[in-house]
């Protein structure tokens, strides 16, 4: 079929066959409305209008598609979901209110009570505390294995066990898992596999490539970029994602219309962006190993971590974020972090802005002490969400924390 390119409202999938994610991210999706705008739309309306009553009736009945209600579908939502699926490579992408809201989602849609959950010790605290506290309420038990041990995940398995759940590279310690591994092991029990790709995305690690059956978001991460909306989407194969969105439609933690907005603009540079993260947190590791006052630094692109290799095949980068252990404890930690000027003392990551956070006292403050030294997350651990400043700015910065640790050390603080 032909068309005029000034009728030309949804560009068609087909016009991006085998493109680049990096063209996906600043093309797919977009619905043009009649007005021809360049840039995307934003719908900010709660419901939409039909032109009778049996039009409504039919929408209503699902004789007729269409948008009804925008805790249902809403334009900017579908053009975020559309340009999100095409950069993962899946059929279909379901748009949360938040990261938190696509996990319990996700788990909600597909798991029931007596259903067996095997997950990363290290992932996101919350995400500990949904498995552990909330769905084992609802009778979905969750056991918590080393992400990297492939014994430990074998033994796990239960014949109820219906979903394995990971991320990759771990927050904080860059742990880095084997998901062709994972994979099998999933497809080999009739598990669904979920990797949470958040510090990746899909312009460093295309997970559905590995086996992974679902991909989760916070796109309050990397796919904004620029720390300004909390948002959360999950992408998977058409009759899964049929699951989640019913989940969503009945109890309501969908993306408003001006988030979608927002993340579409923020996937416009995400490719620019991860490439310039990840120079930088490669300058910085090197530089950190370097210094008297580190213990360790964690971050895959260095070639003494474990999973270096493996990050070399899974990934296309090393990512962005990087945590490492002062000498000493809390009290050094928290030295450290204070005397820093221009770095943002925050918990959030994926922003252009580089950000520093104690974990054991923030973002997995809420697990318990056992829970905590599994999970390696040690009172002298500090992590760095590397932004896109010029990386001698963030050393300058950073060496401000060193003087401090130095002065603490001769007991002039
Ligand atoms: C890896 C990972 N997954 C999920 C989440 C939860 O996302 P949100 O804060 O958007 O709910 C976070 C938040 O920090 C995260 O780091």
């Amino acid at each position: 079929m032909t068309y005029r390119r000034e009728e030309h409202v949804l560009i068609p999938e087909s016009d991006l066959e085998g493109m680049s994610v990096d063209t996906l991210a600043v093309r797919a999706g977009q619905i043009r409305t009649g007005q021809l705008e360049h840039s995307d739309a934003i719908f900010p309306t709660s419901s939409f209008v039909y032109g009778s009553a049996a039009q409504a009736a039919a929408r209503f009945g699902g004789e007729e598609p269409g948008n009804i209600y925008s805790r249902f579908t809403n334009p900017t939502v579908q053009a975020f979901e559309a340009r999100i699926a095409a950069m993962e490579g899946g059929e279909r992408a379901v748009a949360t209110s938040s990261g938190m809201a696509a996990i319990l989602a996700t788990c909600m849609a597909l798991l029931k009570a007596g259903d067996h959950v095997i997950c990363s010790r290290g992932v996101f605290g919350t995400t500990n505390v949904l498995f552990q506290k909330y769905l084992a309420k609802f009778g979905v038990e969750t056991t918590f294995v080393g992400l990297t041990d492939m014994e430990q995940w074998r033994r796990a398995v239960r014949p109820e066990t219906r979903m394995i759940f990971i991320e990759t590279p771990s927050n904080p310690l860059c742990e880095v898992a084997d998901m062709g591994a994972l994979a099998e092991l999933s497809r080999a029990n009739d598990a669904f596999f979920v990797v949470d790709n958040c510090f990746c995305t899909p312009v460093l690690q295309r997970p559905f490539e590995h086996g992974a059956d679902i991909i989760i978001h916070s796109a309050t991460k990397y796919l904004d970029g620029q720390g300004r909306c909390v948002g959360g989407v999950v992408v998977g194969p058409n009759n899964l994602m049929e699951e989640v969105y019913g989940f969503l439609r009945s109890a309501g933690p969908t993306m408003s219309p001006f988030n979608a907005w927002v993340f579409l603009k923020g996937l416009e540079t995400l490719p620019i962006r991860m490439r310039a993260h990840c120079d930088n947190a490669l300058e910085l590791a090197k530089w950190l190993e370097g210094q008297g006052a580190v213990d360790r630094v964690f971050y895959a692109g260095l070639p003494d971590h474990p999973q270096h290799g493996l990050a070399k095949r899974q990934q296309s980068g090393f990512g962005g974020v990087l945590s490492f252990t002062v000498k000493g404890g809390r009290e050094q930690a928290w030295a450290f972090i204070d005397a820093t000027r221009m770095i943002s003392i925050t918990a959030n990551l994926g922003d252009v802005k580089t950000t520093i956070t104690h974990p054991a006292t923030t973002t997995h403050g809420r697990l318990s002490p056992e829970d905590k030294e599994q999970a390696g997350i040690t009172e002298n651990l500090v992590r760095i969400s590397v932004g896109i400043e010029a990386v001698e700015d963030l050393k300058t910065d950073l060496q401000r924390g060193f003087e401090a640790l130095e002065n603490y050390r001769q007991g002039t603080v």
